[in-house]
């Protein structure tokens, strides 16, 4: 089984249960050490072998999973989510190609442990309810599709959180403050570095102070840009909560519980 794990944002005691598991029981291990911080691979055997895919190709990883046996114990460890900017779908194909049993561990994401340091939730009523992913095109440059940059997505005025653009300050705001764009100078952003690992930084700014803030803080990697109206604090309270609220499971006006543990 080729199990493609994800590691947390880098805070060992952020991976899950069950991707420390696969990690203790493990007969070969691919990490990244750019982007997953040694300390995760604390539970690994010292029996298992262990590969650091920063200076391997895919061929290298896939030559790596057709050396072993099928049932080999195989984790793929990557940082956050693997299903966010993991460029896992490639590794996927190869085991449906070949015929190797997979599965995916998820994470916990930078992006909800950006969200974490910053102390804000990203979906807030009345403000915003929608959670745009994106990154400014960059040396892979062909790999974003029209329409989806952010500038294009600006539109939406949408909670935005912009992965692996940190090196580029001045050209992400230009996009944030394109033409169609919902923002304007005034829009909170926040931008965190490292959330959750030694080295943490988290700055509440403007997307007119982005540029700056980023240049002042010099990080260019592990950064994650957090933009829009959701960041402010206030907004409108949920109506789930709502003492008028009925729904399935509570009816309205009900003046506390009993017990919330499950019967
Ligand atoms: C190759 S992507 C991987 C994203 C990962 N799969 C996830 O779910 O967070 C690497 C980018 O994720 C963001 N990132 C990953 N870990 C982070 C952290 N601990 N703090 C801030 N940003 C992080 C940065 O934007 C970084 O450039």
């Amino acid at each position: 089984m080729i199990s493609f794990v994800g590691a947390g944002p880098g805070a060992a005691d952020l991976i899950t249960v069950r991707g420390r598991d696969r990690l203790a029981a493990a007969d070969v291990v691919v990490w990244a050490s750019s982007l997953v911080p040694a300390v995760l691979l604390e539970g690994v055997p010292p029996t298992a072998t262990v590969h650091d895919s920063a200076t391997m190709t895919l061929e290298d990883v896939l030559a790596v999973y057709a050396a072993v046996p099928p049932d080999a114990a195989v984790v793929r460890l990557h940082s956050g989510d693997p299903c966010l900017y993991g460029a896992i779908h490639e590794q996927i194909d190869w085991c449906l190609a070949n015929d190797r049993p997979f599965e995916i561990v998820p994470g916990v994401s930078s992006l909800g442990a950006a969200a974490a340091v910053a102390g804000r939730e990203l979906t807030v009523p009345g403000v915003a309810q929608a959670v745009v992913v994106t990154r400014l095109g960059g040396r892979t440059n062909d790999s974003m599709p029209p329409g989806q940059t952010p500038a294009a997505l600006a539109a939406a005025g949408a909670t935005m959180a912009v992965f692996l653009s940190a090196a580029r300050p001045t050209e992400l705001v230009a996009e944030l403050l394109s033409a169609t764009s919902a923002y304007d100078e005034h829009t909170p952003a926040c931008v965190v570095v490292r959330a959750s690992q030694p080295g943490e930084r988290v700055v509440t700014t403007t997307v007119g102070e982005l540029a700056g803030t980023m240049e002042s803080l010099g990080a260019r990697t592990t950064t994650l840009v957090l933009v829009g109206p959701a960041l402010a604090a206030g907004g409108r309270r949920s109506r789930l909560y709502a003492p008028d609220f009925a729904h399935a499971h509570r009816r309205r006006s009900v003046p506390g519980t009993t017990s919330g543990r499950p019967a």
